[in-house]
């Protein structure tokens, strides 16, 4: 990767003059912490410093007790403490770090937020970060962590409103402005202000081409809109600006679905084939799981055969059927077992979800038990070809389904799996409903898939 615009490491006095004192007199600490932000908030690793791996363990070197540190690091690190007992301790250690008394109230309320988080309760983290920012309307630590819960709670607003309140605090030579701006445009994408969200997204490229955020959040405008061939032509203009970041994998994933949703399933294989599995495989993240795994979803329901590509998904989601972290993961996870058709990976994922249900564990619980629960049945129905099970099934939860979190982009999923299931159904109040689901899709953007699937719905079951 290029270098970052901020490369010039902030030290102890630094973070004080822009009100985000840290409770750490070395300097060097400070500088690590810097580098390693700027690496998490732009989704890649710099070689030049270590990667985010090599500023952690230099971070702690020049102070093992350095709390913001701790609670960055363990913040974006995606467990929970009821999952893993040595995770829980770290936690707990940096839960007393925060009561020494020269820890600053700005740090004791993050590890508070990450605590919560840790436990499970998202929103009690984000109400948290909420306030922090109420105070320090330039840390980037809470924007950040805030914008990840909001897109894991799929709460449009709260991902747009949280950054609109604190833009007239970011001045274009604070560090991060890009970075804030290229969040903001998602923000507004995801309620619907793609115009707003459009232009947004291009200041930040201005200011740093290689923002592979705002980049994708360009992705998104085209996708909401209908804007495939702009859409395709942006990203394959700009791919070198972000087939090196952590994010290249979603950017080809959005690519993708451009093709898709014109009909040009050729070139999805290819970038699948070419880019996301190989990412996938390469990385074993779950982040690439869910591109993969939805993608695969996609090109089968449209009658392609995704072949060995399901074992890559497998073997990739097979270590996570337990997790039971974030729905839209293990809505993903169930969409690869099935595909590979390993049913008793299914049948764990389900016991796992109604372990979480029984057990009240967390702010999971509910939405397993309105949401995710049903949706993995319903896909397990539609495996079975009990497709009006499946409709049956998915038609209460329409408005509902934002709770598993993820993009209107991601969720689309949901949508055309309502659409599929609807059309094969062999009753025909069902494939009424999916020409309903398919006139409503057409009213929102300009969509040749809708027209397709309209076709074939007159070809398989006549046009009343
Ligand atoms: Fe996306």
């Amino acid at each position: 990767m290029p270098p970052h615009p901020h490369c010039h490491w902030r030290g102890a006095a630094d973070w004080k003059s822009l009100g985000l004192e840290l409770s750490t007199t070395s300097d060097e600490a400070c500088k690590q912490f810097d580098a390693l932000l700027t690496q998490i908030v732009n989704h890649y690793d710099d070689e030049t410093v270590g990667g985010a791996a090599g500023c952690i363990e230099k971070m702690f070197k020049a102070d093992p007790e350095f709390l913001m540190g701790h609670v960055v690091k363990l913040g974006v690190s995606g467990q929970l403490v009821h999952k893993d007992p040595s995770f829980a301790q770290d936690i707990y250690k940096m839960a007393s770090l925060a009561q020494q008394p020269h820890v600053k109230l700005w740090e004791r309320k993050h590890a508070h937020a990450v605590q919560k988080l840790c436990e499970g309760k998202p929103s009690q983290a984000a109400s948290i970060w909420e306030d922090i920012l109420v105070d320090k309307p330039t840390d980037i630590i809470s924007l950040k962590f805030l914008h990840d819960m909001y897109i894991m709670n799929g709460l449009s607003y709260g991902l747009r409103d949280s950054l609109a309140r604190v833009q007239p605090y970011w001045k274009p030579q604070l560090p991060f402005y890009g970075d804030v701006l290229g969040m903001y445009a998602f923000g507004l994408e995801e309620t619907n202000m793609y115009s707003e969200a459009e232009k947004t997204a291009k200041m930040a490229l201005d200011i740093n081409r290689y923002d592979a955020w705002a980049t994708h959040c360009v992705a998104h405008v085209c996708e909401m809109t209908g804007r495939f061939k702009d859409g395709i032509k942006f990203m394959m203009d700009t791919e070198n600006d972000w087939n090196d970041n952590g994010l290249q994998c979603h950017n080809y994933w959005h690519t993708a679905l451009f093709h898709t949703e014109s009909g040009d399933f050729e070139s999805a294989y290819g970038i699948l084939d070419k880019h996301i599995i190989p990412f996938m495989n390469k990385n074993k993240s779950m982040f690439s799981l869910t591109d993969a795994a939805s993608l695969c979803f996609r090109l089968e329901a449209e009658g392609y055969d995704v072949g060995n590509r399901w074992l890559d998904c497998y073997n990739t989601s097979k270590d996570h059927v337990e997790d039971t972290v974030w729905s839209y993961f293990d809505i993903n996870t169930m969409i690869s077992c099935l595909g590979a058709k390993k049913t008793s990976d299914c049948d764990n994922l389900i016991s796992q979800l109604k372990h979480v249900i029984k057990e009240n564990i967390g702010e999971n619980a509910a939405i397993y038990r309105d949401i995710t629960l049903p949706i993995c049945e319903a896909l397990q129905a539609y495996d079975d070809s009990n497709f009006d099970l499946a409709v049956e099934i998915m038609k209460p939860l329409k408005y509902h389904i934002h709770r598993v979190g993820g993009s209107h982009a991601q969720r689309d999923l949901f949508n055309l799996f309502a659409i599929h299931a609807a059309l094969r159904s062999s009753k025909p109040e069902n494939q009424k409903y999916a020409r309903h689901l398919l006139m409503e899709r057409k009213s929102q953007k300009e969509t040749p898939l809708a027209d397709r699937l309209l076709q074939r719905l007159v070809d398989a079951h006549g046009s009343s």
